[in-house]
């Protein structure tokens, strides 16, 4: 049936998300995802890399299909939307401008509001799509390509940083070891893969010493690299015999540094409510860690559905659905930006 009536009391925004490599949108009715609609672009593996070229010239190609999808099976049409949410950054520029003169296009088309949305906030909102009941404040850590940084969650128009990485992400942590492993890009989940039955305490790497609640991944990624040279200097199919329990004790290193230090931030702010966000929290020793941590520290977790873990546009629609009830929108002029100092 196709939806042709509009309620009153109904909300619905389409929402945008070109930060990256994938084109995604989304459609939500107050705070219910209706369509969820990702395409990633493959053809980043072949450089062990994002490419900022191919990946805005495959938004465009993608921008348009993908729109047409998340309308359709939200089974809403066009001019039955109430405002158009979008990433504004931070994100690589070509990328990011093809989905902002999108939605811009579309605002103007349609004479409907502009919301700006920041894609690392809506990774930290993405919650809110499955526990609206969530309470504030909540701590979230944030584990992406690009970020790490543990928040503090205070509304969804406040957020604090209280600690976030000096040089690598989480991820660029998995995806520079897994290069150096000769895995294709991205490397975090193949980590992950590889993992699954290998000994995590077989090898031990040193992770960063830094203060309060920043993280450093320099220094690991370095360790990691002079091990496996010198090994393969003594047994050159040392990789090959030794993947699995080099995975395990990568990902274990990784994950045991983010979630100690996720426990030193609860401790601190005497917060119970524990949520991870962002790519990296699609793995699975992450996860397990997370919860059995909770049990010993009485702590609620909030894992994100693994949809809603990678990039997506559910996140951006439902963080652009409470700037839109604020009453927080932008006009035609708003520029894109690289990073953001929030
Ligand atoms: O949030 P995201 O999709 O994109 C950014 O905004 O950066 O995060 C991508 C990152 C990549 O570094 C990727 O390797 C990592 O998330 N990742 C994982 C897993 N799935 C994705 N890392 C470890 N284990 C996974 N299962
Ligand atoms: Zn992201």
């Amino acid at each position: 049936m196709h939806t042709n009536a509009k309620n009153v009391q109904n909300i619905t925004l389409l929402a945008i998300e070109s930060s990256c490599d994938d084109t995604a949108a989304s459609v939500i009715c107050n705070s219910k995802i209706l369509s969820n609609i990702i395409a990633s672009q493959d053809i980043h593996q072949n450089y062990g890399g994002v490419i900022p070229e191919l990946a805005s010239r495959a938004h465009q190609k993608n921008i348009v299909p993908i729109v047409d999808m998340a309308l359709k099976q939200a089974n809403i049409s066009l001019d039955l939307i109430d405002g158009i949410a979008f990433t504004q950054g931070p994100g690589l520029l070509g990328s990011l401008l093809v989905g902002s003169s999108f939605a811009k296009g579309l605002a103007l088309a349609l004479n409907k509001p502009l919301i700006a949305v920041n894609h690392l906030e809506a990774h930290v909102l993405s919650h809110l799509i499955d526990s609206p009941e969530i309470p504030f404040p909540y701590l979230c850590l944030l584990v992406s390509g690009g970020h790490t940084e543990i928040v503090k969650v205070n509304s969804p128009s406040s957020m604090e940083i209280l600690g976030r990485t000096l040089d690598d992400a989480a991820g660029e942590a998995f995806d520079k070891v897994a290069k150096i492993l000769g895995l294709p890009y991205p490397g975090g989940p193949l980590i992950d893969k590889y993992a699954k039955g290998g000994n995590p305490l077989c090898y031990s790497f040193s992770t960063g010493k830094v203060p309060n609640l920043d993280f450093s991944f320099s220094g690991f990624k370095t360790a990691v690299l002079y091990f496996i040279r010198d090994a393969l200097k003594k047994d050159a199919t040392f990789i090959e015999n030794n993947l699995s329990n080099i995975c395990a004790s990568v990902q274990h290193t990784i994950v045991s540094y983010l979630v100690s230090k996720l426990k030193q931030a609860a401790l601190q702010t005497n917060i119970k409510h524990i949520a991870i966000a962002g790519g990296v929290s699609a793995n699975s020793e992450l996860r397990t860690q997370l919860s059995t941590m909770a049990i010993s520290e009485l702590w609620t977790t909030y894992i994100p559905k693994l949809e809603y873990c990678t990039d997506n546009a559910a996140m951006i629609a439902i963080a652009g659905y409470y700037k839109y009830l604020e009453k927080n929108t932008v006009d035609l002029s708003v520029g894109t930006f690289a990073s953001f100092n929030r």
